[in-house]
């Protein structure tokens, strides 16, 4: 993770960070990579803000210390090329909006036009630069590209946490080219995640579902040191249960990986460490619903049929242990949460979350949008704005 020294204080599970305090930012070009890799709508309109309302705190303080700001993220996966609708025009409407100013925008993020906008940027005064993932030298972390961003400015701040498990141009390569240091975003972010996973309270309990079953196999490994119980729905909970042996019809599975689902559960097994499947499965023919749904034993999913989410029985079971827990770390709804049919059991899970006593880390944008429709998202310990990164951490 970058930028700076990361080390633990033992007692505390705090990281000795540089930030952004450390740093002379005063009346200076200031580099920030934020992520504002936001939902848009059909329209191109944003249409959740979190990522953007949470690096205002970095910003203003810039603003305060009358530094030049110069914001760079990515958005979306454009693979390199122009794509239209991923331009960053209306992120920097909408950040205006939320700043009460002008946010300028570069329709590049490197080149003369931008040098220029650069030079005419005054104190006190933001641009924000073009799609960083329109260009493949940002994802290859490629060292001219990084020279050119750091050319920009005096220094570096990184308050992408959201994007901190990416080695690109703009989180890794930058960061050794200038004086660099995390903002508040990255600052919190790392301090609570590192609390929970240097010294949780126990009984801790993993929730993990969500659709990218590849993306956390990895972190199943990585937790199974960490946590007493795992409580597993979504798509990844249906590739464990056909794993077991149950007919899953034609639920989302990831079935490249029935092995390592099989061997981890042995391996959970001979740790000792639980791992809570669904025992009751809300089915339907087809995402809407609109073709019937049911309540059905986990393993009796008929050909034809999904699971869209966890049964009420698996509700209970997991909310009573949730109850018993000190610590949850939860990422990935457990269900079709979009949906209010099938959004039930994750909306049940964010509940059981607000409870006092209880350290509640939860990551991950579709995650954070099920606490929000919950009524809990500013209930729980921590509300991570990194999904991928609070994972790999
Ligand atoms: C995210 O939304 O998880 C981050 O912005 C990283 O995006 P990526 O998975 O496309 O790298």
């Amino acid at each position: 993770m970058s930028p700076g020294t990361v080390e633990t204080d033992k007692l505390t599970g705090k990281f000795n960070l540089k930030t952004i305090k450390d740093l002379d930012v005063r009346d200076k070009r200031v580099l920030v990579r934020v992520d504002f890799n936001v939902p848009l709508d059909e329209a191109g309109k944003v249409t959740d803000d979190t990522r953007l309302v949470a690096t205002l705190p970095t910003i203003r303080y810039l603003l305060g210390q009358g530094a030049k700001v110069i914001l760079m993220s990515h958005l979306g996966r454009p693979k390199g090329k122009v794509v239209e609708r991923l331009r960053m025009d209306e992120v920097a409407r909408r950040l205006g909006e939320l700043l009460g100013k002008e946010v300028q925008k570069a329709d590049d993020c490197t080149g003369p036009a931008v040098s220029e906008a650069v030079k005419r940027l005054r104190s006190g005064e933001v641009l924000l630069l073009e799609n960083l993932r329109f260009r493949p030298e940002e994802e290859a972390n490629d060292r001219e590209f990084a020279q050119k961003l750091a050319s920009l400015a005096d220094v570096y701040v990184n308050d992408a946490f959201g994007t901190a498990h990416r080695a690109h141009a703009s989180t890794a390569g930058v960061a050794e080219l200038l004086p660099a240091g995390a903002g508040f975003l990255m600052e919190k972010e790392v301090n609570a995640l590192g609390r929970i996973l240097t010294a949780p309270a126990h009984p801790f309990a993993a929730v993990l579902g969500g659709a990218k079953i590849f993306d956390k196999i990895g972190v199943l490994e990585n937790l199974l040191d960490q946590v007493d119980t795992f409580l597993l729905g979504g798509g990844m909970a249906n590739t464990f249960l056909l794993a077991e042996g149950h007919k899953m019809g034609d639920s989302l599975r990831d079935e490249a990986h029935l092995d390592f689902v099989r061997e981890f559960l042995q391996r959970a097994r001979a740790q000792g460490v639980a791992v809570e499947l669904p025992t009751d499965l809300v089915i339907s023919q087809d995402n809407s619903g609109k073709g019937g749904i049911k309540v059905v034993p986990s393993g009796e999913v008929p050909a034809g049929w999904r699971a869209l989410d966890i049964g009420p029985r698996t509700v209970e079971r997991f909310t009573q242990l949730i109850e018993k827990a000190a610590t949850v770390f939860w990422n990935g709804p457990l269900g079709l949460f979009e949906q209010a049919e099938f959004a039930r059991g994750s909306e049940a899970i964010a509940r059981a979350l607000v409870r006092p006593g209880l350290t509640s880390v939860v990551g991950g944008g579709d995650t954070l949008a099920v606490l929000e429709k919950a009524g809990v998202l500013d209930r729980v310990t921590h509300a991570s704005t990194g999904g991928g990164a609070s994972l790999e951490f």
